[in-house]
C-alpha cells in the first residue's frame, strides 16, 4: 500500500517537472519567435552575380519610373525624399518589389527575379535615402 502510493507520489512529482520544463520551453520559443518578428522575416541572401545583376535591373527596369538617381520628381516614385509609404525595411521594401502595389503603375516583379536579386534590389534602392542605413 505504502509502495503505491509512493509510485503515485513519483508519478505526479515528474508530471509536474515535465510540466514546468515544457512551460519554461513553450516561454523560451515565445521569446525567439518575438526577436524573429521584430526583425521582420528573414530576407535571402543575395550572392555577388545577384547584385550585379540588381545593378542592370535597376537600369533597365526601375529606372525608367523611379529615375536613375532615384529622385524622381513623382513624390511617390521617390527613393530619396525619405517617405516610404510602403515601409523602409528590408523586408518590407523586399515585400514591395516581390507583390508590387496594386491599383498603381507599380508591378509585381515577385516572378522575373530570384530572391536574391530582389533582396539586392531592396538594399540598392534603401541606398538612395542618405537617411537610412
Ligand atoms: C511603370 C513604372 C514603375 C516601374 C517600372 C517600377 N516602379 Fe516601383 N513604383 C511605381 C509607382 C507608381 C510606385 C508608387 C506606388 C504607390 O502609389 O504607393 C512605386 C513604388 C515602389 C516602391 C515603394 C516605395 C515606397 O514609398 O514605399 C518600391 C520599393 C519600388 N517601387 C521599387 C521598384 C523597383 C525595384 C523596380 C524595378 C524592378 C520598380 N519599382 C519599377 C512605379 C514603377
Amino acid at each position: 500500500m505504502a509502495n503505491a502510493r509512493n509510485a503515485q507520489r513519483a508519478v505526479l512529482l515528474a508530471l509536474t517537472m515535465l510540466t514546468a520544463v515544457s512551460g519554461t520551453l513553450a516561454v523560451a520559443q515565445s521569446k525567439k519567435a518575438g526577436a524573429a518578428k521584430a526583425k521582420g522575416p528573414a530576407v535571402a541572401k543575395s550572392t555577388p552575380e545577384e547584385i550585379a545583376s540588381a545593378e542592370e535591373t535597376y537600369k533597365t527596369k526601375c529606372s525608367i519610373c523611379h529615375a536613375a538617381d532615384g529622385n524622381s520628381p513623382i513624390p511617390n516614385m521617390s527613393f530619396a525624399d525619405g517617405e516610404w509609404r510602403h515601409g523602409a525595411t528590408v523586408p518590407e521594401v523586399v515585400k514591395t518589389i516581390t507583390n508590387g502595389v496594386p491599383g498603381t503603375a507599380m508591378m509585381p516583379f515577385g516572378t522575373q527575379f530570384s530572391a536574391g536579386e530582389i533582396a539586392a534590389l531592396a538594399r540598392k534602392v534603401r541606398t538612395f535615402d542618405k537617411k537610412l542605413k
